[in-house]
């Protein structure tokens, strides 16, 4: 089916999605929509990310005609991703899910770790998404607020970041996991400096590849993959904040797919 993909965030970090879903399935055309006007999610209450997730895939749906939504972003999926399941009209693939079964598969010592933002942390979300795998681990949880900003700013290593990394991961570096999930789609971009301060035991996941791994399958079982016809895939890249910023920062985290970007109007 020729229809885009849809994809969300509320700013760059889910460009680590975007490239694990370009780089495995690379004949897919992708809409995603960076909330940078209305970054962090985060610190904010989880009614209004709700309502700015509604917002964001009834706009990729209604304007951009996408035949699935993933969303990518940690924040908005812990908050919204039972209401927009229900509510919208093509499949919606979260991160959430895919990021806990991939931490109980990877660790050895049953002592596990998820990072994230404080919306995502409070929620619960990893609690319950862990215990649904059904697997017996122990899980340390902590919220890095700040780390978000960092990546925003375009400042993914220095001293400043290392610090706040060192205050911010000290309880699952104190709990001793062995497999530390970076629920924050941000995350990755920082996987330098949290790999730094972990040490070298630890294995960090990156829950994009096995969200990409997701999209693909249930792209594959409701007959919804693009058949390549010889024209390239498209790739467009909305903002709700300065686009000129979105299209610079973006393309040096993303990688070449992301030359320019358009302005995104929420309601
Ligand atoms: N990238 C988002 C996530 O995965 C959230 C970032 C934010 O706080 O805006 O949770």
């Amino acid at each position: 089916m020729d229809r885009p993909i849809g994809m969300f965030d509320s700013g760059f970090g889910g460009l680590t999605v975007a490239r694990a879903v370009i780089d495995l399935l690379p004949d897919e055309h992708l809409v995603y929509i960076g909330d940078t006007g209305r970054y962090p999610y985060g610190p904010r209450p989880q009614s209004e990310v709700r309502e700015f997730a509604h917002q964001i895939a009834w706009s990729l749906v209604k304007e951009h005609g996408v035949k699935a939504i993933v969303v990518a972003c940690n924040t908005a999926s812990a908050a919204a991703l039972d209401e927009l399941e229900a509510e919208m009209p093509v499949p919606v693939i979260d991160v959430v899910a895919p990021g806990a079964r991939a931490l109980v598969r990877a660790t050895r010592s049953g002592k596990v770790g998820v990072i994230g933002t404080v919306g995502t942390i409070g929620s619960g979300a990893y609690d319950r998404a862990v215990a649904a795998t059904g697997v017996d681990v122990q899980l340390t949880s902590a919220a890095c607020p700040g780390f978000v900003e960092f990546v925003e700013r375009g400042q993914t290593s220095g001293d400043d970041v290392h610090i706040l990394a060192e205050r911010l991961l000290a309880p699952v570096h104190d709990a001793g996991v062995d497999t530390l999930l970076l629920g924050c789609t941000h995350y990755p971009y920082l996987a330098e400096v949290i790999a730094d301060v972990m040490g070298p035991d630890v294995m960090l996941i990156n829950s994009a590849i096995e969200t990409a791994l997701v999209a693909r399958d249930q792209l594959s079982t409701t007959d919804l993959l693009r058949v390549a016809d010889g024209t390239p895939a498209e790739h467009r890249f909305l903002s709700s904040g300065d686009i000129s910023w979105f299209a610079d920062l973006g393309g040096r985290l993303l990688g070449p797919e992301l030359r320019d970007a358009a302005q995104w109007h929420h309601d």
